[in-house]
């Protein structure tokens, strides 16, 4: 028996409602509202979804069911916690053009070169386009399997003939289950497709990733309303103007989440960056006005990056604030604790904050550097060179202390930053383990107030 119904989806977050709305009232945006047509079988839930598993004792539960595939692609491998999970699904989130099917191609490579079959359905690019990827990343490997074809059924059929270990879906926006009566991409077409993927993937035990498209405005609903379904989030960002690409989990079900790899895009395709602070350093022998090192935790791994200010007299009615790589309400709070607290005048000024490499920062742990990069650009003052700058600022001017000051101090020494302005606390903390010969050399300049921050520009 068969049921047939309309709803309308919002394509940014799937919200659902049998009535037409200008407005989804879940996400508030306008216009997000698709007709799509329902159709489905009584017993078609069952059949997605039964995995006929028994009941257990808590105790008797294996421990290690899963296990582990390694890609052998080390930044991968220690994002997703120690390699690719069997009967796990990854959703593999970014802007188009990002390089998420070059990424997956060469995960492939990898596998098949340790022995693992993998299948790649495309239902976006033909088999050309990706013989040509291929060719242009200088992978010839007999053991990667393609297979162009939309209608996820019968490409499920083929792949449920293989066996695969590893299985990609490029794009989860391009395949269709035909029982449903709406388009590909449409909200209900991806939720059932994933669906049904998932199924797959838990019944054979393999690695599924399935690749979604998501524009900055998040036009394409897709990946979105999958995130609670699958096991893994990945999400793969960048500025297409800049060679450097960043992996960040969002969610892991087997592993810690908001890790970050990075890789660099290149002609021959992604490669892996294993100290990713070097490459966003610009000049570190030199220290210029405006200047500022800062350390930023991405997850477990702390990347330093320089940022620069730009502090100008403004000919405009209202001056500019304009900030790449950091949050402007936060520049506009830290220019607003230098008018109150030190008496500064930045109503007549215009402010440009950058972060070098295009690297986006969003840790509080900044602010201090951010703060003093402004104050060395308005008044032409620098730190010394080999700084490296720790900090969270308060509304007041006080200066509170940041989480895993120690793996941020490390990480500087290595590269040569020998000189820590960090908050009073923090260095407290420290002092615990100042036995730690690692941190011997380093040199700790602990500040409790902006204004004590501020005598250090000379
Ligand atoms: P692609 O993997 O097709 O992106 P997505 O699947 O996320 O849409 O990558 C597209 C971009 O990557 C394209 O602009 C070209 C660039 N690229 C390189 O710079 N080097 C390479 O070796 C490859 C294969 C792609
Ligand atoms: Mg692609």
């Amino acid at each position: 028996m068969s049921k047939k119904s309309s709803l309308f989806a919002c394509q940014q977050c799937g919200y659902q409602t049998p009535k037409w709305l200008g407005k989804c009232p879940e996400c508030q945006q306008w216009n997000t509202l698709v007709e799509e047509r329902m159709e489905r079988s009584d017993n078609q839930a069952a059949s997605f979804y039964t995995l006929n598993s028994k009941p257990l004792p808590l105790t008797q539960i294996e421990m290690d069911s899963n296990s582990r595939i390694i890609t052998g692609i080390h930044e991968l491998d220690r994002l997703l916690g120690g390699g690719l999970v069997t009967g796990s699904t990854t959703l593999l989130g970014g802007d188009p053009g990002i390089g998420k099917s070059t990424l997956v191609l060469q995960i492939q490579n990898q596998l098949t070169q340790a022995g693992k079959k993998t299948f790649y359905l495309t239902g976006e690019e033909s088999l050309a386009q990706i013989r040509l990827r291929a060719e242009r990343l200088g992978i010839q490997n007999q053991n990667i399997t393609v297979l162009s074809e939309n209608n996820l059924e019968v490409a499920l059929q083929t792949v449920a003939q293989y066996e695969p270990d590893f299985l990609v879906v490029d794009s989860i926006q391009t395949v269709y289950l035909p029982d449903l009566g709406s388009a590909p991409g449409s909200v209900s077409q991806v939720r059932e497709c994933a669906g049904k993927l998932l199924y797959f993937t838990k019944s054979k035990g393999l690695v599924t990733w399935l690749v979604g498209h998501i524009t900055k405005e998040g036009s394409l609903a897709g990946p979105k309303i999958l995130e609670h379904l699958v096991d893994t989030v990945l999400y793969f960002e960048g500025d297409r103007g800049q060679p450097y690409r960043l992996l960040r989990t969002f969610k892991n079900r087997y592993g810690a989440t908001h890790e970050v790899g990075v890789f660099e895009m290149g002609e021959q395709g992604l490669l892996e960056i294993e100290n990713p602070s070097s490459f966003f350093l610009s000049h570190k022998e030199q220290s210029r006005p405006g200047s500022v090192v800062v350390s930023s935790l991405e997850g477990t791994r702390p990347i330093l990056a320089e940022l620069q200010a730009l502090v100008v007299p403004s000919h405009l009615a209202t001056p500019r604030r304009v900030t790449v790589g950091v949050d402007s309400s936060r520049v506009a709070l830290l220019a607003a604790v230098l008018e109150k607290v030190c008496g500064f005048v930045l109503a007549n000024q215009d402010i440009f904050i950058n972060v070098v490499g295009g690297l986006s920062l969003e840790e509080p742990a900044i602010d201090l550097g951010v703060l003093l990069a402004m104050v060395s650009s308005l008044k032409n003052k620098m730190l010394p060179p080999s700084y490296l700058v720790l900090g969270e600022v308060g509304l007041t001017g006080e200066i509170r202390p940041v989480a895993g000051a120690l793996f941020r101090i490390l990480e500087g020494k290595k590269l040569g930053y020998k000189n820590i302005l960090l908050p009073k606390k923090s260095a407290q903390d420290l002092k615990a383990v100042q036995g730690n010969k690692d941190l011997s050399g380093i040199e700790f300049y602990p500040v409790t107030t902006v204004h004590e921050a501020l005598g250090f520009l000379k």
